[in-house]
């Protein structure tokens, strides 16, 4: 039986060790993680799927910021689940249950960098076409999914590094 709950600050080794599982130990080399380093991650949007006590899959998100307005949106990811247990819905339950989260919590845009086939069943959809950029990044792999469809209207660009620093 699984559960949905928020991380704990002591769940940090745990998630750390399935980064590690899920992406290899060179992850931080990926360029998402220089939008990331330096950064506090969003604290009420961070979640972890147990079972028996044990985490077997969790997601966290950045804030960043969008265009020469400096739009204040989150960066999804990274999103784990134990090898061992791919294709059991926990990918989807933590990113169904956070997406509602974040939304409750008036964030209006979320982006990520990933595979669109995988994404778009959460409404993501690609964010090139709609004048987003991220340095470095690969912009068939950027995804967008407004939270506030009318955010679309105005907001679009480069995508920045967030300045609050840990
Ligand atoms: C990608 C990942 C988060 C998916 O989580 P999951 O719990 O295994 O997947 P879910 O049960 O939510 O969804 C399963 C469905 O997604 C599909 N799927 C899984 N990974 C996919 C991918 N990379 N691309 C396209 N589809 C994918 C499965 O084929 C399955 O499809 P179906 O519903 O049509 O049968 C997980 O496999 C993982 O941790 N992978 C390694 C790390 C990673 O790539 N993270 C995402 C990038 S931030």
């Amino acid at each position: 039986m699984y559960e949905i709950t928020p991380a704990l600050s002591a769940d940090a080794p745990a998630i750390e060790a399935l980064l590690d599982a899920a992406f290899g130990p060179d992850r931080k080399s990926k360029t998402s993680y220089r939008f990331r380093e330096g950064v506090d991650q969003v604290a009420d949007l961070s979640y972890v799927i147990r079972e028996h006590g044990r985490i077997i899959g969790s997601v966290s998100y950045w804030p960043i910021l969008i265009g020469e307005s400096d739009f204040p949106a989150l960066l999804l990811g990274p999103l784990a689940v134990n090898p061992l247990r791919k294709n059991e819905g926990i990918g989807r339950a933590l990113v169904f249950k956070t997406l509602d989260r974040a939304a409750a919590l008036g964030h209006r845009l979320v982006l990520l960098v990933g595979d669109p086939a995988y994404y778009s069943r959460f409404g993501f959809s690609p964010a090139a076409p709609a004048g987003f950029d991220m340095p470095g990044e690969d912009p068939a792999r950027l995804q967008l999914r407004a939270l506030d469809p009318q955010v679309l209207n105005t907001v679009r660009g480069t995508i920045k590094r967030s300045p609050r620093v840990c």
